[in-house]
C-alpha cells in the first residue's frame, strides 16, 4: 500500500457526509472537515464537528462566499470529497459545488475530487421526468465543470440509501416499515439496489487512492443487495413473523399521483418512478467508464437488508 491521501470532506455534518468523515478516519487518512462560519448557532453541527475533532479529524475554516478560503482549504489535501445537500425535501445546493470546482482548479494540487453524487448515475438520466430531473441535470453541470477543468475525479453511484428506501419498504411519507399493509409498485418485481449508508462511506473512501477508479464512475451494486420490492418485503415479513396485506399501483396511476403535489414531493416521487417502475438502477450493464465496488473490494462485509431492518423490528 502507498501513502494514504489527505482528505477534505466538504459537507461533513450532513447525512452521508458524517459517515464519510468517520470512514476516512477509520481507514487511516489524515482527515480535514470544512467548518463553515455560516453554521452560526447550529449547535448540532458544532457538536458534530467537535466530535470529529475528538476522533482525530482537523477542522478547516472556509466559506463558500470566500473563494480564497476555499482555495487555502483544498491546498491542504490530496483528495476532496463533497457531500453537498441534494434532497429537495431537506436542502439542495448541488450547484454551490461550482465554487468548489473553481477553488480546486485554482489550487491545482488536488489528485482526486469526488463531487456530491451518491445516487443514480446522472449520465444515464437524460430522459428523466420533470421536475425531478433537476437533480441529475445539476449533477451533470458539476461534472462538466470538473471535466472542463481537467480535475481528476471519481463519481460514486450509490443507488438507494437504505434509510430512505429500505427502512420503509419503499413506502412514501414514512421512514418506518409498515406492519399491516404495504403498497407495491407495479408487480413489485423490478430490481433495485439498496445500500447501508455506512457501507456507502466505506466504499467511497476505498476508491480515493485506487488507480482503477480514476476518472471512473463507481457503481455500488453488492450482489445480495440487488433486490425487488417484493424480496425486501419478504425479508421484513420473516423478521416480524407476519405477512403484510399487499396492494399494487399501476404505472399510470403512479404517474397521475404526481399531479398537484408540491415541487419537492414531485421531485421525490419522480425519482421513485425511475427506480421502482423503470428499473433505472439495474436496467443497464456497467460500461467501460464504470467499475463495480463489491468486485473491486471483496473484503468489505457489506450489510444485507435483513440485518439493516433488524433494529426496526
Ligand atoms: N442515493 C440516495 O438514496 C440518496 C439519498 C439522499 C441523498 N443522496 C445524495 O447524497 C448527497 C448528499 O445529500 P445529504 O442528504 O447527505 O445532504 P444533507 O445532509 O442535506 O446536507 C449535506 C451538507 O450540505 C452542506 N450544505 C447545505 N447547504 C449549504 C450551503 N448553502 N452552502 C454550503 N454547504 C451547504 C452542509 O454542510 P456542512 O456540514 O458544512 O453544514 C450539509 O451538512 C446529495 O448529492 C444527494 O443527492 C442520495
Amino acid at each position: 500500500m502507498g501513502i494514504k491521501s489527505k482528505v477534505l470532506v466538504v459537507g461533513g455534518t450532513g447525512y452521508i457526509g458524517r459517515r464519510i468523515v468517520r470512514a476516512s478516519i477509520e481507514q487511516g487518512h489524515e482527515t480535514y472537515v470544512l467548518q463553515r462560519p455560516d453554521i452560526g448557532l447550529d449547535v448540532e453541527k458544532v457538536q458534530m464537528l467537535v466530535s470529529f475533532k475528538k476522533q482525530g479529524a482537523r477542522l478547516v475554516e472556509a466559506s463558500f462566499s470566500d473563494h480564497q478560503s476555499l482555495v487555502d482549504a483544498v491546498k491542504l489535501v490530496d483528495v476532496v470529497i463533497c457531500t453537498m445537500s441534494g434532497v429537495h425535501f431537506r436542502s439542495h445546493n448541488i450547484l454551490m459545488q461550482l465554487k468548489l470546482v473553481e477553488a480546486i482548479k485554482a489550487a491545482g494540487n488536488v489528485k482526486r475530487f469526488l463531487p456530491s453524487e451518491f445516487g443514480m448515475d446522472p449520465a444515464l438520466m437524460g430522459h428523466a421526468l420533470e421536475p425531478g430531473r433537476v437533480t441529475f441535470d445539476e449533477k451533470m453541470t458539476v461534472r462538466k465543470a470538473i471535466e472542463d477543468a481537467n480535475i481528476p475525479f471519481t463519481y460514486i453511484s450509490a443507488n438507494c440509501f437504505a434509510g430512505y428506501f429500505a427502512s420503509n419498504l419503499a413506502q412514501m411519507g414514512t421512514l418506518f416499515p409498515p406492519r399491516d399493509k404495504v403498497l407495491l409498485y407495479g408487480d413489485g418485481n423490478v430490481k433495485v439496489v439498496l445500500m447501508d449508508e455506512d457501507d456507502v462511506a466505506t466504499y467511497t473512501i476505498k476508491t480515493i487512492d485506487d488507480p482503477r477508479t480514476l476518472n471512473k464512475t463507481v457503481y455500488l451494486r453488492p450482489p445480495e443487495n440487488i433486490l425487488s420490492q417484493r424480496e425486501l418485503i419478504e425479508k421484513w415479513e420473516k423478521l416480524i413473523g407476519k405477512q403484510l396485506d399487499k396492494s399494487t399501483m399501476s404505472e399510470q396511476d403512479f404517474l397521475s399521483s404526481l399531479k398537484g403535489l408540491d415541487f419537492a414531493s414531485q421531485v421525490g416521487v419522480g425519482h421513485f418512478y425511475h427506480v421502482f417502475y423503470e428499473g433505472c438502477l439495474t436496467n443497464f450493464e456497467i460500461a467501460e467508464h464504470g467499475v463495480e465496488a463489491s468486485e473491486l473490494y471483496p473484503e468489505v462485509k457489506y450489510t444485507r437488508m435483513d440485518e439493516y431492518l433488524q433494529p426496526y423490528v
